[in-house]
């Protein structure tokens, strides 16, 4: 019969895509503009997407008292747990944000967007355009954006101007902190891992005599921030051991909660004055001492920082990269 069991499926998509096709790739079927208006809801921030219709605060309160009260309060204080949709200006930087859709949101559009695609919470997109307007006008109202003259329609809500928008911005800071190489760049062979107050990162990416600097890492303090390490090692580059390479994850999991805060009498890590005296004794006395846990003059260390599971060898990486990056 066949000449390749190749051919099988082959002859099977042709057979196939005669029975159904659509677009390039012959599968599914053709969306009808019906099918695709009842998902292109979304409204953007400028207002694109807004229907036509109206609404006004006064037929929002009777819709919002009757739909959405229930759950959201009558003044949007939000009933129990429920959401609350009104108040909390001023409290975003505060231990206690309370985000609402006056303290928080950016864009009005989107409070049509979410009312009229998921609420009320029961009944989702059961609200006609003219409700959502209104319910919307009547929210806007209960945070004082809007006075209850407000009348919502397309051109209108467009120009609401939220209090929180101005704290919304792109964020521009880069996602690497290293510059990237495409070209002449290094053998990765022959990176080193260096370790910085932000944690290791190989340097020498770029070949030594291409005219860029070889090394990224420079030293810079600025670039140094969130990491507890004390900050003194900020401005030197330690090349680090093979072992302290491999200690830094350990460290990470089971030492830094108190050597980089320097709790409980720990010696801080990078704090070369804590660690002078240590590192005086050699490292088969510090090695055992984290080991085995001991007593010293300033608190107890705990035996492998109270983490069993670890082997010697994990311990005395991690010794060896608090070492290395105090002294
Ligand atoms: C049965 C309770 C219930 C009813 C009724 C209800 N909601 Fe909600 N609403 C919720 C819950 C729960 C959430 C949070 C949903 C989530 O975060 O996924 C919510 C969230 C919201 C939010 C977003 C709040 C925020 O800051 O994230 C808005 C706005 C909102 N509802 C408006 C309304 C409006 C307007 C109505 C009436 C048409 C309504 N809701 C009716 C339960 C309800
Ligand atoms: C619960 C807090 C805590 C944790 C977790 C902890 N340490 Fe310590 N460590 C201490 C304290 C406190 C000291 C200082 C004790 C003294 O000298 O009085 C110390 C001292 C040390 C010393 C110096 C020993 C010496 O002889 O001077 C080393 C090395 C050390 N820790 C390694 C580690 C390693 C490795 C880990 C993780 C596996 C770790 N520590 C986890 C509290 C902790």
């Amino acid at each position: 019969m066949f000449r390749s069991l190749k051919l099988i499926p082959l002859l099977l998509t042709m057979a196939f895509s005669v029975i159904v096709s659509a677009g390039p790739l012959g599968i599914g079927s053709v969306a009808t503009p019906e099918m695709i208006a009842g998902w292109d809801i979304d409204i953007r921030p400028d207002g694109t997407g807004l229907p036509d219709g109206e609404g006004t605060v006064a037929a929002g309160e009777g819709l919002y008292e009757a739909k959405c009260a229930s759950c959201h309060g009558l003044f949007g204080e939000g009933e129990g747990r429920w959401p609350a949709l009104a108040g909390g200006e001023g409290t975003l930087d505060t231990l206690h944000p309370e985000k609402t859709v006056g303290s928080y949101w950016p864009y009005a559009s989107t409070l049509w967007d979410y009312i009229h695609r998921a609420m009320p919470y029961t009944a989702p997109q059961s609200l006609t355009d003219d409700e959502t307007y209104s319910i919307s006008a009547y929210v806007l109202y209960l945070n004082d954006i809007v006075d209850d003259e407000f009348v919502a329609n397309r051109e209108t809500f467009a120009r609401v101007k939220m209090p929180n928008e101005e704290n919304f911005y792109v964020d521009n800071r880069p996602d690497s902190k290293n510059e990237r190489c495409f070209e002449n760049c290094a053998d990765p062979k022959a990176f080193e891992i260096v370790t910085t107050i932000n944690g290791l990162t190989p340097t020498g990416h770029f070949k030594e005599d291409s005219g860029v600097a070889a090394n990224h890492y420079d030293g810079n303090p600025s670039a140094a921030s969130e990491s507890g390490i004390s900050k003194e090692k900020n401005d030197t580059k330690i090349v680090l051991s093979d072992k302290a390479t491999l200690g830094k994850g350990v460290y990470d999991t089971a030492c830094q909660a108190c050597h980089n805060p320097g709790i409980a009498g720990a010696p801080r890590t990078g704090d070369k004055t804590a660690w002078v005296s240590r590192i005086d004794q050699g490292m088969d006395v510090l090695n055992g001492h984290a080991i085995n846990g001991y007593q010293g003059a300033d608190g107890v260390m705990p035996a492998k920082g109270g983490n069993m599971s670890l082997s010697n060898d994990d311990v005395i990486n991690a010794v060896a990269f608090m070492v290395e990056l105090s002294r």
